[in-house]
């Protein structure tokens, strides 16, 4: 086979989408994402219950942040490493790494086909970084040949849409301006694992058993600032980078670009209180284990 009959390697489409500019724009948010998402990761983090001494593998790491955490966690007689695909986000989890003086390591990989002895790990972590799998099945059963007998699986991934505002609230707001594409929450994406019934089917065909989904939720801080301005402008340029409307909107005239900025400001000044931008952000803490 040539270069041009060969099929691309599973999650192809996911490898450049966070190698290319969204990557770059995640890293551009990064210590604002971490602070968002600190709450659900920690979810995840209590139910999972790293030990002393245990091995950890972090799915989709990212910057790293959870890994750092889960190293203060297994100590020095532990260790961790941080499975990701994206070479701009591990970068910056190296750089953390060595300010900060903390042993894990990072490897730039897919952590469908991590390439990690059978048998390698205690728990497997992850926070937002297993919804990206083409065939979500393959990938877990292939996570599950890592675990050690009697090892854990825990991590935290979003509940449908209806549920996170921080998704709903500015495709709402543009729904006059812009027609939307529903999400498919079978396709690789922050709600690829929001049907609960399809997690214990995924998780099971992969080998675990113990499958448990506990649902979670949290206000999820859109805008912080000192007046409703601020909170609002701290909003947008996050609304308008990693979330999906940047998306749906690349195709769209600067004319309906600049109303629908209008009408988003608008939604989120109406919301504005006292203790920030504030609004629903729910998920699933799921555990398993290797039995
Ligand atoms: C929503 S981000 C979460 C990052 C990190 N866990 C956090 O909470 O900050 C999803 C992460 O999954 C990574 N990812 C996507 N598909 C992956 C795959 N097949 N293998 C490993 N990492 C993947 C992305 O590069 C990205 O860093």
């Amino acid at each position: 086979m040539n270069e041009q009959t060969a099929a691309a390697p599973p999650n192809a489409e996911q490898i450049d989408y966070w190698n290319g500019p969204v990557g770059l724009r995640w890293l551009a948010y990064n210590d604002w994402l971490d602070e968002r998402t600190a709450a659900y990761g920690r979810a995840a983090f209590a139910a999972a219950a790293p030990q002393p001494g245990e091995s950890v593998l972090d799915i989709g790491c990212g910057a790293g942040a959870t890994s750092f955490e889960l190293a203060r966690a297994v100590g020095a007689s532990g260790s961790v490493t941080g499975v990701d695909v994206s070479a701009p986000l591990l970068g910056r989890a190296r750089e953390r790494a060595a300010a900060q003086g903390m042993n894990v390591e990072f490897r730039e990989a897919d952590a469908s086909r991590p390439g990690f002895a059978a048998h390698s790990f205690d728990l497997l972590y992850s926070r937002f970084g297993v919804m990206f799998f083409d065939d979500p099945t393959a990938a877990f059963a292939e996570l599950h040949k890592t675990l050690k007998p009697g090892g854990r699986l825990a991590f935290a991934c979003w509940q449908g849409p209806q549920l996170n505002d921080w998704y709903e609230l500015p495709l709402a707001a543009i729904a006059d301006l812009v027609e939307r594409t529903p999400v498919d929450t079978r396709q690789p994406g922050p709600f690829a694992l929001s049907d609960a019934d399809r997690v214990r089917e995924v998780l099971g065909e992969a080998g675990f058993a113990q499958i448990e989904l506990e649902p979670f939720a949290t206000p999820f801080y859109l805008g912080r600032g000192a007046t409703r301005e601020a909170m609002a402008d701290d909003a947008m340029a996050q609304v308008f980078r990693v979330g999906p409307i940047a998306r749906l909107l690349e195709s769209h005239s600067e004319q309906t670009n600049a109303k629908a900025r209008e009408a988003i400001r608008a939604a989120l000044l109406r919301i504005a209180g006292d203790d920030g931008l504030e609004v629903g952000g729910a998920v699933w803490v799921v555990t398993a284990r290797k039995e």
